[in-house]
């Protein structure tokens, strides 16, 4: 387990997307952290957590009312990880794999979920990090919203989104740094996870390659636990490796 030693002790840190596979993990590696105090635990559809230390809140990131809801009555925010994410539904959304399929609906979509509401979110915690002492507001983004990395093609949504989402991590950060010289924000790639995002496409995946949820939780929390301020507007894999723009 990482150390969380570079925060404060009784940390407070605030996870979205704790119904999906990542973010419920990130909520029960946090919960059984000796050095964190409370972990609120916000998503669509409600979570369940064993551990006391865990409060749950409703919270849908498209909806910015439901966001000031979710942070009523919080006082600070040591650590925030916005874990959500949208790739391909039941409705028979899937990313396209050729310009043929561009769809003016899903690519709205996946703008909304992958860049709009994380910017929400941070719109709304970003004031809530504390003064002074390490702070950190984490998106979980994706190398293929690496316009360098972009090698295959295909996944226009979800590429275009995810680098919208990292653009508004770049910008979000310089702007936090003039306020706050201690906080960080950045955007972390949590590697091939099982997961409902992930599981139409494991097919190809190398072995060793796919992660149970658990082993990425606790890869992240080691990359933030490393983060200095220089790192701040950066995307990092699970590994801690810089991904370039
Ligand atoms: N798994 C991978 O291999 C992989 C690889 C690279 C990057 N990522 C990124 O990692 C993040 C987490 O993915 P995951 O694998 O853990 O997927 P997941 O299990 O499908 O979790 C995604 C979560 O996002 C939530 N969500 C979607 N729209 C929302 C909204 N409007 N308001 C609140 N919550 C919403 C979903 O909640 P509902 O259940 O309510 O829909 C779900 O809990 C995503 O950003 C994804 O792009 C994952």
């Amino acid at each position: 387990m990482s150390t969380l030693a570079s925060f404060n002790d009784r940390m407070r840190v605030l996870i979205i997307g704790a119904s999906g596979a990542i973010g419920g993990a990130l909520v029960d590696r946090l919960a059984e952290h000796p050095r964190v105090a409370h972990v609120l635990a916000c998503s669509r559809a409600p979570s369940l957590h064993a551990s006391a230390k865990v409060e749950v809140r409703p919270i849908d990131i498209l909806d910015e009312a439901s966001i000031q809801s979710a942070l009523t009555g919080v006082p600070h925010i040591d650590l925030a990880i916005v874990a959500t994410g949208l790739l391909h539904d039941s409705s028979g959304m899937t990313p396209e794999k050729s310009w043929r399929a561009l769809d003016k609906d899903t690519l709205l979509r996946s703008f909304a979920t992958n860049a709009v509401g994380p910017a929400l979110v941070a719109k709304h915690v970003l004031p809530l990090l504390p003064r002074q002492g390490k702070s950190v507001f984490a998106a979980l983004s994706a190398r293929v919203g690496s316009i360098s990395d972009n090698r295959l093609g295909g996944w226009y949504g979800y590429r275009a989104s995810k680098a919208a989402l990292n653009q508004i991590i770049r910008t979000l950060a310089i702007e936090l740094a003039r306020q706050r010289r201690d906080a960080i924000c950045v955007g972390l790639h949590p590697g091939t996870v099982d997961s409902n995002l992930s599981k139409p496409f494991q097919d190809n995946v190398g072995d060793g390659q796919l992660f149970t949820p658990g082993f990425a939780a606790e890869r992240l929390l080691a990359v933030i636990d490393g983060l200095e301020p220089a790192a701040t507007g950066q995307l990092l894999a699970w590994d801690g490796q810089l991904i370039a723009p």
